[in-house]
């Protein structure tokens, strides 16, 4: 396949054109989408029209897919598919999660020992407003720090907890018990080292982080919101205004995102496929 790479007006945003992402994708494009997403960190591809059978082909050519622990968000047909939706079935029940107020900003399965880092989202059904989806590079963010705060992160380790992520979803039910027993609290050094490129990124979530290892609770906090206002400024950020059709791969190893609300009178339905991405192109989190 002849693709195209256009530039987007952010360094760490790619646009791949001229791609059919139901068609059969050959090696070598796969490769080479591989070694432009392993060190920009997010891929767009626009005007894609695909069924969960074909997600999930093009998806797993990038690593084996996860299904995420929440079995209520899951597509029928296929438990790797994991429907982003405020929609609700004919008998009133939601098809999905997340509903439509605001998504703090989180890394993905951060609260798991090893998480999936590799996410697509396929945009189904937008809302005529609101509902953007932000981006933020942490390994810009780590660049820019100073010295002595790149020292002190250097060796120290944060606890991320699922249940602290669940708390501050608005419109979902208590963590189911199941959830719970599978996502008991883990600890991450919070700086990663890119396997390629040898760069150095932070690894946090606001959402789901509780609390850094040898800290009391407030100066975690403290250390933990200073880091999320230095890393979400505007120059490391990205915005996406969706289109239907629009597939969007990120990573989640050094990015952080974020969604805006949206009018939940509004139908919104993207698909999200996890996948657990090579070693060797991208950044493993590690459990300390
Ligand atoms: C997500 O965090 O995976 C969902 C983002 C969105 O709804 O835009």
């Amino acid at each position: 396949m002849n693709l195209t790479v256009r530039a987007t007006g952010c360094s760490f945003v790619k646009e791949i054109g001229d791609m059919a992402l139901w068609a059969d994708v050959d090696q070598t494009t796969v490769d080479l989408l591989e070694e432009i997403w392993s060190t920009c960190g997010v891929l767009i591809f626009r005007r894609q029209a695909l069924s969960e059978d074909e997600l999930i082909a093009f998806a797993s050519r990038f690593g084996a897919l996860e299904a995420i622990v929440r079995q209520d968000w899951r597509s029928e047909k296929h438990p790797e598919v994991i429907r982003i939706s405020n929609m609700r079935s004919e008998a009133g029940e939601r098809i999905g999660g997340l509903g439509s107020s605001e998504l703090a900003w989180h890394s993905d399965q951060s609260y798991m020992a090893q998480p999936a880092t590799g996410a697509l989202l396929y945009a189904v059904e937008m809302p005529p407003t609101g509902g953007q989806t932000y981006w933020a590079n942490l390994r810009l963010a780590y660049d820019a720090l100073p010295p002595d705060m790149k020292r002190q992160l250097d060796g120290t380790c944060a606890v991320f907890s699922y249940a602290r992520r669940q708390a501050g979803y608005h419109e979902e039910k208590p963590l189911p018990d199941a959830v719970r027993r599978q996502t008991p609290d883990v600890v991450h050094p919070m700086v990663n080292v890119h396997p390629r490129t040898g760069e150095k990124s932070l690894y946090l979530d606001p959402s789901t982080t509780s609390g850094i290892v040898g800290m009391s609770d407030s100066e975690g906090q403290q250390l933990l919101d200073d880091l999320l206002a230095h890393a979400t400024q505007a120059a490391f950020v990205y915005r996406h205004t969706w289109q239907i059709g629009d597939v969007v791969m990120w990573d989640n190893g050094f990015l952080l995102h974020r969604r805006d609300p949206f009018d939940g009178a509004h139908n919104r339905l993207l698909k999200r496929l996890t996948m657990r991405l090579s070693p060797e192109r991208h950044i493993r989190p590690r459990t300390a």
